[in-house]
């Protein structure tokens, strides 16, 4: 079976000095400390962490798997509705499994995806005047059911799709992602008649990848979603182990930890190595930047602390941010996301045998080409002195992907203890959430829109141009 593989050798003083790698003793002093915070993580599976148990719920999945069956061939277009948390996922398992060219080629009748998590006029416009929404099927999703941003959303497509097909027909094209009872949506569901999924509680938004939030869209463009819980419960069976070397969540929470705490790194750089990959990288700085990023530790002092996360891409941004990666400030750690075995062999013809720039890269393949940019990068951060990380997937498969996926939900919780935060709520983005309402007239935010505008007379503007 294919297992994903840390290899944690370039993280180490051994490897880039002990200023900036981790020390034995480093580590030792974390184990009593790891071991800890794994009890205390897994003592909530059954409260408020259940993103542990969602890998066992097969009963949920069988519901998703029989709704995706009945909806076959009858959709070219699947349109996720969501933000944070109620996309990121379905868009990385989506550019994970199909090919970069799917919704310009989508093959053996699957439908396309587009992931709208923007409120960007241009974006939503664009779409209705392109895209006939008689074609669509709308996976409306928000845990809350209040998000301004989803909610919009679904009232605009709501109504472009009662315009096309009247009101009884419009149903069909909708199916709901919600909280079983809280927020406005459920009762819209309820009233409307609605296709619906619920995102289990316990699971906090970001950490929902695994239920409906993330398997309905996805087991409607044909991805194996039982692939992906049997991945994630593989890793969850691999990360019950309390030895911090034999945990991959743990010794990954330790490498950020002590990278920020011990080796003053507060960056942290996600290098997908895989065009595939890219958008996993964007989901996982959602993940710790919203779970690790808190003013307040849990004793009420603040603390103004978490780890500020950098998605790049191998190879293109070699020549883009290798430079200062490199060559810049002393202030980042690294996390390459490798593919051992991809899915195409693209072979470089033998032409130009004459000219020594071109004749080394002759019979040679694009693999072989990519692996040794990776590696070439992976030697240079080494002999620069940053260090890093290397995640293999020997395959990018659902298998493997669910690995992945159940493997940091699990080490940002972890990171979460060592950090001694709330990892599981996030007061900075219900800030913004409120002084949007706000902005937006919403009935009981008077009094904070009176605020901002107090706030903004007392302000001399500066503006240039
Ligand atoms: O992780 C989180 O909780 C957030 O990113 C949410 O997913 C995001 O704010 C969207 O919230 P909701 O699903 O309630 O619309």
């Amino acid at each position: 079976m294919d297992r994903l593989k840390l290899d944690w050798t370039h993280l180490t003083a051994d490897a880039v000095g002990p200023d900036h790698g981790i020390t034995e003793a480093e580590l030792e002093a974390l184990r009593e400390p790891s071991a800890a915070a794994l009890r205390a993580v897994r003592a909530r599976a059954e409260q408020d962490l259940r993103f542990q148990t969602l890998p066992y719920d097969l009963e949920t999945h069988g519901r998703i798997a029989e709704y995706a069956e009945a909806q076959r061939g009858r959709f070219e277009n699947i349109v996720v509705l969501g933000i944070g948390g109620s996309a990121l996922g379905n868009r990385a398992l989506h550019t994970a499994m199909h090919s970069p060219f799917h919704e310009l080629f989508p093959g053996e009748g699957l439908p396309r995806l587009f992931v709208l998590d923007n409120v960007d006029p241009d974006l939503i416009g664009e779409f209705l005047d392109r895209v006939d929404p008689s074609t669509c099927l709308f996976n409306v999703i928000s845990k809350s059911g209040s998000t301004a941003e989803t909610m919009s959303q679904f009232l605009v497509f709501r109504r472009a799709l009662i315009e096309r097909l009247g009101e009884e027909a419009h149903v069909e094209h909708v199916v709901v992602t919600t909280d079983a009872r809280t927020g406005v949506l459920r009762p819209i569901v309820e009233e409307a008649g609605y296709a619906s999924f619920e995102v289990p509680d316990g699971v906090g938004g970001r950490f929902s990848v695994l239920s409906p939030v993330g398997l309905v869209s996805s087991a409607l463009i044909g991805i194996d979603t039982l692939g992906l819980l049997k991945g994630a419960a593989h890793m969850d069976e691999r990360c019950r182990t309390e030895d911090l070397l034999e945990n991959p969540a743990l010794l990954y929470a330790a490498a950020q930890t002590l990278m920020q705490r011990e080796k003053g790194k507060p960056i942290a750089v996600t290098f997908a190595y895989g065009h595939r990959l890219r958008h996993l990288a964007d989901w996982y700085a959602q993940l710790v930047a919203e779970s690790i990023g808190k003013r307040l530790d849990r004793a009420g002092r603040e603390v103004f602390t978490g780890p500020t996360p950098v998605r790049a891409v191998g190879v293109t941004d070699q020549h883009s941010q290798v430079q200062l990666y490199v060559e810049g400030p002393h202030d980042k750690w690294f996390t390459l996301l490798a593919i051992d075995q991809p899915d195409h062999q693209v072979a470089i013809p033998t032409d130009f045998t004459d000219r020594d720039a071109l004749a080394y890269l002759g019979g040679r393949g694009m693999g072989e080409l990519f692996h040794a940019e990776r590696e070439g990068t992976r030697i240079a951060l080494t002999e620069a002195g940053r260090p890093n990380l290397t995640l293999s997937f020997p395959r990018v498969t659902e298998h493997t992907l669910g690995q992945y996926l159940y493997l940091m939900e699990l080490a940002v919780a972890v990171m979460g203890e060592h950090y001694g935060i709330d990892a599981f709520d996030q007061p900075g983005v219900e800030a913004g959430k409120v002084a949007a309402y706000a902005l937006m007239g919403r009935e009981g935010y008077e009094a904070r829109r009176a605020e901002i505008e107090a706030a903004r007379s007392q302000r001399t503007p500066r503006v240039c141009g």
